[in-house]
């Protein structure tokens, strides 16, 4: 028995374990192609997934996802979708019904996960979100899923995928290792006055080894988020537009956790009409939890009318008051912003503002060309010796 080889040469990789234990492999079909069956087509595709290697939804076709999908614990599977898979808006049944992952109290539609998993094939996933968003005005304790979740997966890669209109994050990575996104499109876009809310591109959990690369995302939050516990993470080739820019974070969130974010790569980056560019957040407070940022860089970022260029913030969503009484325990260190062009909406186009007492140490600032168009550009920092060619743009910086 022999699979179909990807016409791309780095997928071998994935499937040169297919290849070579070939007899491992179920002797069932291996190929299976779906058609809309004009109901809930969840059923066929669970069913196609476990017992096919290879999956298809030809281009003509439309699955309709009326309930959840479990594919966790799979091995050498290539889901081909050029066709669409959207996931119907019935509100009710997903308030029951999707998976609820721990992590800020999320659900989601659908896991995906397991060892050698290759999604791709140009088609669309549809996360019928405007029913969601103009749901969400009225009952904003809705929990709205998100579109795909890559679950406890080994070696996973998704691949010239367009997604469209998710009721909240786009995607998760939770509990992965080595899984890589290429060749993505995300859009959110709402036909109401309701708003896409908290359509973040990507959200990294509990995972090492994530790559993001060549994909462009239009959406209104995170573009990439570093949850707790990301590591040897690579981020190359956005095209950001409407978001809240790439962080790390936020972190520190919950008493007694410990969030580690470390060995983050974050390069050729265009962001546009965002609320950050490239920006660290830790929460402060009375009651939060703990964790170190170790060894980021964010690198040739070109950013448009953003609000908040660069940032490094240990007072997320903490008022002054308590983030000086509890500074945040999130320790940072080792972070470089190289490179970065563009204009602000603000006159303080980058703000680096660290907790007291050494939270953070080794920031580095170089090659920064940054613009306020309305008037004179500021740079703000407070407890940090900053170094780097750009360093005496903020100077002197305030101690508290
Ligand atoms: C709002 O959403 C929550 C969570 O999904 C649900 O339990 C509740 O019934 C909804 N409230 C209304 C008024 O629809
Ligand atoms: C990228 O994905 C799109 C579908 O979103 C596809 O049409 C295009 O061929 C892909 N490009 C590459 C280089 O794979
Ligand atoms: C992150 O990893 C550390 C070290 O393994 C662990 O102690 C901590 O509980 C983890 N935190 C989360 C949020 O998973
Ligand atoms: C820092 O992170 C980069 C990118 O992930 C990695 O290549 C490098 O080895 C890391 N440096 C150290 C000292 O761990
Ligand atoms: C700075 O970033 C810009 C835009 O990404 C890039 O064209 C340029 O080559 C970078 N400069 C250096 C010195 O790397
Ligand atoms: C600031 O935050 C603290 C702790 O969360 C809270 O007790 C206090 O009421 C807040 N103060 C203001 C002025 O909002
Ligand atoms: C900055 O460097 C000075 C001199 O080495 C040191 O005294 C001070 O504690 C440092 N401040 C921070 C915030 O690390």
């Amino acid at each position: 028995m022999r699979l179909p080889l990807s016409p791309f040469v780095f997928l071998v990789p994935l499937f040169a374990s297919v290849a070579a234990t070939g007899s491992d492999l179920p002797s069932a079909r291996v190929h299976c192609t779906l058609a809309a069956s004009g109901g809930d087509d969840a059923p066929q595709f669970l069913r196609a997934v476990r017992a096919c290697p290879v999956v298809t939804i030809p281009a003509s076709t439309t699955i309709i996802i009326q309930t959840r999908l479990d594919m966790t614990g799979l091995r050498n599977r290539h889901i081909k979708l050029q066709g669409k898979i959207r996931f119907d808006p019935d509100i009710p049944y997903w308030t029951g019904n999707a998976f609820f992952i721990p992590f800020q109290t999320q659900v989601t539609f659908w896991l995906l996960g397991g060892e050698n998993i290759l999604f791709d094939g140009g088609g669309t996933l549809d996360g019928a979100g405007q029913a969601w968003w103009d749901s969400y005005v009225t009952n904003t304790s809705l929990l709205r899923p998100i579109t795909l979740t890559i679950y406890q997966a080994k070696n996973a890669l998704v691949h010239s995928i367009q997604m469209i209109n998710g009721p909240e994050w786009f995607n998760l990575v939770n509990e992965g290792e080595h899984v890589i996104y290429k060749n993505i499109s995300i859009s959110a876009v709402s036909t109401s006055n309701n708003m896409p809310r908290n359509s973040d591109g990507w959200d990294i959990y509990r995972s090492n080894d994530v790559t993001i690369v060549d994909s462009i995302i239009h959406n209104d939050d995170d573009c990439v988020s570093f949850k707790p516990n990301s590591t040897n993470v690579r981020v190359e080739n956005l095209d950001c537009t409407g978001s809240h820019g790439i962080s790390v974070g936020s972190l520190g969130q919950y008493p007694g956790v410990y969030d580690i974010v470390e060995n983050v790569f974050v390069k050729n980056i265009k962001m546009a009409n965002a609320q950050n560019g490239a920006r660290v957040k830790a929460w402060a407070g009375p009651n939060v939890g703990s964790g170190t940022v170790k060894n980021i860089t964010f690198q040739n970022f070109i950013e448009t009318a953003v609000d908040n260029p660069v940032v490094i913030d240990q007072c997320y969503m903490t008022n002054t008051t308590a983030c000086a009484q509890f500074p945040s325990n999130i320790y940072i260190q080792d972070i470089w912003f190289n490179n970065i062009t563009g204009t602000g909406t603000r006159s303080v186009v980058a703000s680096l503002l660290c907790s007291p007492d050494g939270r953070c140490s080794n920031i580095n600032v170089n090659d920064f060309s940054l613009s306020y168009p309305a008037g004179m550009a500021r740079y703000s920092c407070q407890n940090v010796n900053l170094t780097g060619n750009a360093a005496s743009l903020f100077s002197p910086c305030t101690v508290t």
